[in-house]
């Protein structure tokens, strides 16, 4: 996300503030979470192999794998229209927006006139999360699955988008052309000698755009919350939209994460509690395709539906309901071109930035971590009601296998507490509530919940984060890691979880799972900082080679080796590099006592700058080959560029491009793992 989708209201009015206590600033140098915790497997698909270095925790002795070493060395910051890559790599533009999929679609053309019909066929806008599900296991010839978060309506049409003297949407194409350009493409890509290009015409090649017919499961797949004119029976919703960060399961698909979804809706009505809490809003569209209702040469209310005002004299004769398809992970199956992407909503409804599984362990439920990205918002967990099979990791109907253990489950949202602690606290309609009484006493059933996951979160007592974004999960220990990428509108000084005030350049928090589902254990692993900044502020003592503001994407390749994306608009920073990557091995920080370090002043070097992107972008999602050769990254929302297939090269002064988010691709000149 950027600037442009960011809504910067606090909806968020619980004033949850659970410690009394006065928190302690040097936080940072705790090292309370062990090292030593091993797992039996994070993941076992996708290349993401067993990487355990010591006993589980039941007892068994996992494969040991050699200490993995990061072999580059850290690079400066950099302000140009090109993207920097350490000395001995390279970086090769794929997939950019507007790339086609198959013959439905003209070539990409600079000036801006590709039809609504083109952009269902081609690569969409705004490139974010993504994964590589590779074919028979290549590290050569796979399937890449990638977000497309929003749109630039400058960038997208000739001119922008075109509108009459009340500023009103007058071009259907154009409109359809918008909604085409979110959501999720699947495309097959194929190296051959060192270079990807797309399979054009692949059958795998497919769009799911903010128009899709989709699925919906869970406990808000009823007739009551979803019934609309298009879905009677409340079974089919239409579109996915703001795909912001990623995920996938140990099964083989891929999740996709709704995040600054309120924005497409509009109810000037009276809005109900969850529409108030989450923000419809209550005067526009994000991008007025609502402005088109009514319009003679509208098809099935494409563009009424997102005026969810109630009209008529029942769901039946109205959208009231359409955004309550909205807000949540989205499971995709990239190898069955047939099948239908389906909502998950048991892992709940909010601003989900990304998605990841954590600790995989037979006879153990799976578990789903996720952030609402907005500020004073919480950390999700989901925890299956099903035990994991590991059959289940190789059957082909992998949907059915992602019923199985998304659609029945519990939902949790973190309490941290200040002797680094914490509680996960169950959104139930048993759960206790801070007023002494159960979620039951303000919710009818299961499904009114999920509908307003944040509301019902405020009343269990839930902490307001800084703005939580991607988690990962450490293959080597289980340790989960999230980017809090920034809150400038702290003033509490009583959240450990969140001691800076004014906390423009974020931080990166993490925990270990207790001995029950609901107990956990918590530190901070890095602060965000400029180098010159003050010591209470630049607390890991950062230094020029790895200052660094608003940590963003976030992902562990199956080394360990964590990689940290920022999305920055921190002035501190922006003076002197682009946003950027970085990159840590977390399990080797360790304490004489077998405990996990943070970084400080003393072993900061250990986290290194490994890419800059070019101006104006955000560097976001990150893929890996099996073989680790290679590493997928996307830019997103540049200014001037892409120049060139080579990533490196730099758009002349002189030139101005049509700017096009891609993928990059990152590997060694000689052919080796990436980043060792
Ligand atoms: Fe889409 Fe929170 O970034
Ligand atoms: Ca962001
Ligand atoms: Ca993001």
């Amino acid at each position: 996300m950027s600037k442009d989708t960011f809504d910067p209201t606090k909806y968020n009015n619980s004033n949850n503030e659970p410690f009394a206590a006065v928190m302690e600033r040097e936080l940072s140098r705790r090292s309370i979470l062990r090292a030593g915790v091993g797992m039996a497997a994070v993941g076992m698909l996708n290349g993401i192999g067993l990487t355990g270095c010591s006993n589980s925790a039941n007892g068994e002795k996992l494969t040991t794998t050699p200490k993995v070493e990061l072999g580059f060395d850290s690079i400066s910051g950099a302000k140009l229209d090109a993207v920097v890559v350490p000395k001995g790599y390279s970086a090769q533009v794929l997939a950019p927006w507007g790339t086609p999929l198959n013959d439905f679609a003209q070539e990409w053309q600079a000036d801006g006139s590709n039809t609504a019909l083109d952009q269902a066929n081609s690569l969409g806008m705004h490139h974010d999360g993504m994964h590589y599900f590779p074919l028979n296991g290549s590290s050569t010839d796979g399937l890449l699955c990638i977000n497309h978060e929003y749109i630039d309506q400058k960038a997208l049409h000739p001119t922008g988008p075109t509108k009459d003297a009340n500023s009103l949407r007058t071009i259907l194409d154009e409109v359809r052309k918008e909604i085409n350009a979110h959501g999720v493409t699947v495309v097959r890509i194929k190296q051959t000698n060192g270079i990807w290009a797309v399979v054009k015409n692949d059958s795998h090649n497919r769009r799911f755009t903010g128009a899709t017919t989709m699925d919906i499961s869970g406990p808000v797949a009823d007739k009551a919350p979803l019934e609309t004119p298009f879905s009677p029976n409340g079974d089919k919703v239409r579109g996915t939209l703001n795909n912001c960060g990623n995920g996938y399961t140990p099964w083989g698909t891929y999740l996709t994460c709704e995040e600054n979804w309120p924005g497409y809706f509009v109810n000037t009505g009276t809005q109900t509690a969850d529409q108030l809490r989450i923000g419809i809003d209550d005067k526009n569209t994000r991008y007025g395709w609502n402005d088109l209702a009514g319009n003679a040469d509208e098809v099935a209310d494409e563009f009424s539906r997102f005026d969810i005002t109630i009209k008529g004299a029942s769901a039946a004769k109205d959208y009231r309901n359409e955004a309550n398809g909205h807000g949540y992970i989205v499971e995709i199956d990239p190898y069955d071109n047939q099948s239908s992407a389906v909502k998950r909503t048991a892992l709940g409804r909010f601003r989900h930035e990304g998605c990841v599984y954590g600790k995989v362990t037979e006879g153990k439920p799976i578990v789903f971590y996720s952030g609402h990205d907005s500020r004073f918002e919480y950390i999700y967990k989901y925890v299956s009601d099903a035990l994991w099979d590991p059959a289940d990791a190789d059957r082909t109907d992998r949907l059915t296998v992602g019923e199985k253990y998304m659609d029945q489950g519990t939902l949790y949202v973190a309490r941290f507490d200040d002797n680094t602690v914490g509680t996960w606290l169950p959104l139930t309609m048993t759960a206790a509530t801070k007023d002494q009484g159960v979620l039951a006493d303000h919710f009818a059933n299961l499904a009114e919940i999920i509908l307003n996951t944040a509301g019902a979160a405020d009343l269990v007592g839930a902490t307001p984060m800084d703005r939580p974004e991607w988690a990962a999960v450490d293959p080597v220990n289980g340790a989960v890691y999230m980017t809090l990428t920034n809150n400038t509108k702290r003033t509490d000084t009583t959240n450990p979880a969140n001691p800076r005030l004014n906390n423009s350049t974020g931080h990166i928090i993490r925990w270990q799972e207790g001995d029950d589902a609901s107990q956990f254990s918590w530190d901070i692993f890095v602060f965000g900082a400029a180098e010159d900044a003050a010591p209470d502020v630049n607390i890991s003592g950062l230094g020029e080679l790895n200052q660094f503001a608003s940590p963003d994407g976030l992902a562990f390749d199956s080394r360990g080796i964590m990689w940290i994306q920022t999305d920055n608009g921190a002035p501190e920073l922006t003076e002197y590099t682009n946003d950027q990557m970085l990159a840590v091995v977390p399990s080797q920080l360790t304490t004489d006592a077998d405990e996990l370090e943070t970084i400080n002043s003393e072993n900061q070097a250990a986290l290194k700058r490994f890419f800059v992107g070019p101006n104006g972008a955000e560097v976001t999602g990150l893929a890996f080959s099996p073989a680790q050769t290679d590493l997928f990254l996307n830019i997103q929302h540049p200014k001037n560029w892409p120049y060139s297939n080579d990533a490196t090269m730099e758009t002349p002064s002189n030139q101005t491009v049509r700017p096009r988010a891609a993928t990059v691709i990152i590997r060694k000149n000689d052919g080796g793992e990436v980043g060792v």
